[in-house]
């Protein structure tokens, strides 16, 4: 019997489907009870392309956490990635009457809505809306507007959407596999939430998630998201790389990766290239397993650098990088990222705020563990501009993913 409220989160990766119990306490404080993994099958690009063999993978990826936990499992909350999300800029202005006056709550609450009602693809729904500043009567970067008096109020925020079509394929997925969708959440905020403290999102910083086939990347300034995106490409691309170069089969090729992979030239004995090129199969060495993967890692980091676009606020993230994802493992990789975006990065794969992570295995838990943060509301951002007095941000969250359980059942039963 626990103690403790038990989460149950699922990470839909697209190499992997993750899913942890974590077990919240007291004060946030919370540990791992139990995980489990399974290749991801019948997704991809973030959608389930293949009802049957994706419902089936949810199925027993649940029935094997459900074993290593000892609960049952009714339902649990999930992420969504993929190309179909797209993240934009939104502005919207608002008079705020014939004269000016002292702005309210409920302008930034128009203002908001106002940017949201922007035209955005006619099967795309809104998922998340950050005010990310105001301006009061062309005074710009005004952080928190209300109670100044003004006639004119602009907002600019950073708003996400994704397809209908494919949010509906997840939960139906999900529900032909006999458990309930609990909430739903953009992937890289929840890696996010697990991984970027208080002072990173204040000061500004990037997080940047290496996955198999996709790299997801996110930026925060003055402790909300600005921008966000991705590249689709991942480590799957280095092990196709290390396959073609050394001319093996792909499996061989993932495990010289997970073994021996660096990706930064300088670390190794450099080699002569010309042998790839040569009719006979390489030999494999150090400099050669680096010659091949620096360019695509290399490709990545500039993607995801060009991606974000403005080389000026780039250089502003006083905190720097934030880099995870299990194609951030090989060597070389936290060097190669601070050549090419020229700012300080750290690696990080698990939430600081975990007390406990029990037997979790070597691998990439952070988007999980920061849906299960998410959910229970013990992660530390706060966003500014959220109206006091009206349940804050994380209420706001809780109630959105309240909205598939109206019974209030709990996510996971001891
Ligand atoms: N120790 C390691 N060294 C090098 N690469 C690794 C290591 N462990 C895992 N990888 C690579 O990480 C990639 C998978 O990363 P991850 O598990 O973060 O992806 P995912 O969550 O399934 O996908 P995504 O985040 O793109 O949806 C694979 O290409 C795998 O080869
Ligand atoms: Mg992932």
């Amino acid at each position: 019997m626990s103690e403790g409220r038990l989460i149950v989160a699922c990470d839909f990766g697209t190499t992997t489907f993750r899913a942890v119990v974590t077990e919240v306490g007291h004060g946030g404080s919370f540990k791992v009870v139990g995980h489990a993994e399974e290749p991801a099958q019948g997704f991809r690009d973030g959608d389930f392309v293949d009802l049957g063999a994706g419902s089936a993978c949810i199925a027993r990826l649940m029935a094997r956490l459900e074993q290593v936990a000892d609960i049952y499992v009714s339902g649990f909350a999930y992420n969504i990635s993929g190309p179909h999300l797209r993240s934009v800029r939104a502005t919207a202005g608002l008079p705020i009457g014939p004269g000016p006056r002292p702005i309210r709550h409920a302008d930034l609450d128009e203002a908001r809505t106002r940017a949201s009602a922007m035209a955005i693809p006619f099967d795309h729904q809104i998922l998340s809306v950050t005010p990310v500043e105001y301006a009061v009567d062309r005074v710009r970067g005004v952080i928190d507007p209300v109670g100044r008096v003004g006639a004119q109020l602009e907002i600019q925020a950073h708003v996400i959407t994704g397809s209908r079509s494919v949010l509906h394929n997840i939960e139906n997925a999900i529900t032909t596999a006999k458990y309930k969708p609990l909430g739903e959440e953009i992937d890289v905020l929840a890696t996010a939430a697990a991984l970027l403290d208080a002072r990173e999102r204040q000061e500004g910083a990037m997080l940047i998630d290496v996955g198999g086939l996709c790299t997801n990347w996110a930026v925060y300034r003055k402790g909300v998201i600005v921008a966000s995106g991705a590249v689709a490409l991942g480590g799957w691309h280095l092990t196709g790389d290390l396959a073609h170069g050394l001319r093996i089969q792909r499996d061989l090729a993932e495990d010289v990766k997970r073994t021996r992979g660096v990706v930064l030239r300088s670390l190794v004995d450099q080699v002569p290239i010309d042998v790839l090129f040569e009719e006979r199969r390489p030999t494999e060495t150090p400099g050669l397993v680096a010659a091949i993967l620096e360019p695509r890692m290399e490709e990545i980091f500039t993607c995801v650098k060009n991606d974000f676009g403005d080389a000026r606020e780039l250089a502003a993230l006083k905190a720097g990088v934030v880099l995870t994802g299990g194609g951030s493992r090989c060597r070389g990789t936290r060097a190669l990222c601070e050549e090419v975006l020229d700012l300080p990065v750290r690696r990080a794969y698990l939430p600081a705020a975990l007390k406990d992570a029990g037997a979790l295995p070597d691998g990439q838990w952070a988007t999980a563990l920061g849906l299960g943060l998410l959910y229970a509301g013990g992660e530390d951002q706060e966003p500014r501009a959220t109206p006091p007095g009206r349940g804050g941000w994380l209420a706001r969250l809780r109630g959105r993913w309240r909205r598939h359980d109206p019974g209030g059942e709990m996510a996971a039963e001891a």
